[in-house]
């Protein structure tokens, strides 16, 4: 019944006959109400449609702040989709934004894709890429200007990149039924909802849904692989530099409480009873919240990321109820993850190019690193430290005390994260997980907004977005062997997304073959001669001889509620 409805949506894509000069608007007839978009050009050439700025829930504010997404009621009139969307309220700390941007009525999601006017009519739907954008949780957006369909559309997916709440507005948890917690999180699936029940009438399979993600992005859709609510909602994911067990995304003990009393301190409001924080952080300007992101930094822009994902409280609507660290109880999907060669340079570049902040670092090790690294609280930060110091910077020289500290955070942030990530899933799975290790140096990086415009850092964190989305910003010419990766990270990531395996259907000149064990992490090194390898993140694993909190813990961790 509704297959049959939804051909007859597809085919309802409006087309003016024969004057393609004058050639109308794409009109999509969804189960929601009809929506007007427009024509794009792929870097292929190919003609698709877009539709940007639609609603898939009602605007967060006033009462429904910190409140879970409600879902969008049906419209009367065509809604106008050629709009730009907005962005969540935000101030970008990696690029050491000044401004506060964005507003709270951001729950919006842009979809393109290749089908449009009656040239579909006998292509089957076609799998659906869900793209969740970067930024700490604290930035970012899912707008055409950074992820834009220009790459990806010119294969045959339906792709949709949305926006979430960010910062407090989208990750303050009081740890109880007043504000549980993971509104960013809910709001993607909600996004995800909002796809299930509409993506057929964009020539999209809802049974085919692959969520992908870089950095908090990689980590949200690592979460939705643990999450009960998400399970069914998607059917493949891919993490890049993120995953569920970053320190900067998954909340110690204690720590999601700490920060939401802090933040209630900030804006006068009373810490307690969390009834009477939540209503009176109501009655607050959004910007205003976004503005006490200064006050919680200790050092620099340390620590980055205070608001996080959380275990809830056990309710209807929980995102996560138990520890990311417990086997979840959800059927596992096929995953792929990995890493860019030089992942620390998101934060080194800004400490190791400024001469007077470089020293700082160095001569306040002590109390910088339990910031930066998230273990404050812990009863064995000295030991911590000193064990830190001694892997990364027990040399004399200069250069190479400045690699240690790339390597300290590539290491931290990303790369143990993911190996200790990749081992738990391994526990469970039967489905393949495909791991990569980026090593091509395109002639772009993500470093020239990170701290110093000019230097080479390697290849940095973020840096596989170019190949996937024309980034803006990024304003050097491609080489023709850079277009040549992202051609290849293109057809990797859409094979993968039509068939849950990298190799196929489009041939690529090698075999990425899926990791057969904890201790070989295989892994295929993506370049101009892209390789298998094995042992991903191999020096990293130092980190789990630390007596980190999860660590310590161990087996016998205990959700904190
Ligand atoms: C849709 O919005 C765009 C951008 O704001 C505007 O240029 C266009 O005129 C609008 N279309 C309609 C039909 O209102
Ligand atoms: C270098 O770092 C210092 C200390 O953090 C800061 O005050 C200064 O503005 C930085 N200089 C530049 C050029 O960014």
């Amino acid at each position: 019944m509704w297959k049959s409805f939804s051909k007859f949506v597809v085919l309802s894509f409006v087309l003016t006959l024969s004057d393609v000069s004058c050639e109308k608007a794409p009109v999509v007839r969804t189960p929601l109400g009809d929506v007007a978009g427009y024509y794009m050009t792929t870097r292929g050439g190919r003609q698709i449609s877009a539709f940007t700025a639609i609603p898939y829930a009602l605007p967060p504010i006033g009462d429904l702040r910190f409140k879970a997404p409600v879902p969008i009621n049906q419209w009367e009139n065509t809604l106008n989709a050629s709009t730009v969307s907005p962005v969540c309220v935000q101030r970008n700390p990696y690029t050491r934004q000044e401004e506060i941007v964005g507003q709270e009525d951001c729950l919006y999601l842009n979809i393109y894709t290749p089908t449009r006017n009656n040239d579909v009519s006998d292509t089957s739907l076609l799998p659906v890429m869900v793209f969740f954008h970067g930024g700490g949780w604290m930035c970012g957006d899912g707008t055409t200007g950074m992820y834009g369909p220009h790459f990806l559309l010119d294969r045959d997916v339906v792709f949709v990149a949305t926006n979430y709440r960010l910062g407090p507005l989208g990750f303050l948890s009081t740890q109880d039924e007043h504000c549980p917690g993971n509104n960013g999180l809910k709001d993607q699936q909600e996004a995800l909802r909002f796809i299930q029940n509409n993506i057929e009438s964009f020539g999209g399979d809802k049974n085919s849904v692959t969520i992908f993600g870089e950095s908090a992005g990689g980590a949200s859709v690592h979460y939705h692989m643990l999450s009960e609510n998400s399970a069914g909602l998607f059917h493949k994911a891919i993490s890049e530099s993120g995953t569920a067990l970053v320190p900067w995304a998954e909340a110690a003990p204690g720590e999601a409480l700490r920060n939401a009393f802090r933040l209630a301190k900030f804006l006068d409001c009373p810490q307690a009873p969390s009834e009477n924080m939540i209503s009176c952080l109501r009655t607050k300007d959004s910007y205003d919240i976004i503005n006490t992101e200064f006050l919680f930094y200790a050092w620099d822009y340390e620590p980055m990321t205070p608001f996080k994902a959380v275990i809830e409280p056990d309710h209807p609507g929980a995102f996560l109820r138990r520890s990311p660290r417990k086997t979840p109880n959800v059927p596992a999907v096929p995953w792929m993850t990995g890493l860019n060669k030089d992942e620390g340079c998101l934060k080194s570049v800004w400490i190791t190019s400024n001469t007077s902040r470089y020293n700082e670092f160095m001569s306040a090790f002590e109390t910088i690193a339990p910031v930066t690294f998230y273990y404050e609280n812990s009863p064995y930060a000295e030991a911590i430290t000193e064990k830190i110091r001694q892997k990364y910077l027990n040399d004399k020289d200069e250069s190479a005390l400045k690699n240690g500290i790339l390597e300290m955070y590539s290491d931290s942030y990303f790369a143990y994260p993911a190996v200790d990530a990749v081992e738990k899933v391994f526990s469970y799975t039967k489905n393949p997980v495909y791991l990569y290790d980026l090593s091509y140096k395109a002639t772009n990086s993500f470093s020239q907004i990170f701290g110093d415009e000019e230097g080479d850092y390697g290849v940095c964190h973020a840096d596989e977005l170019m190949h996937l989305f024309p980034i803006e910003f990024l304003s050097k010419p491609f080489s023709p062997e850079d277009i040549e990766i992202s051609e290849t990270i293109i057809t990797l990531w859409t094979n993968f997304a039509t068939t849950g395996n990298p190799n196929k259907p489009v041939p690529v000149p090698f075999k990425w073959e899926p990791a057969t064990s904890p201790s070989k992490m295989e892994y295929l090194e993506i370049n101009k001669e892209s390789v298998m390898k094995s042992d991903l993140g191999a020096r990293s694993r130092f980190w789990s001889t630390l007596p980190l909190w999860y660590n310590v813990r161990g087996r016998k961790f205990t959700d904190d509620l």
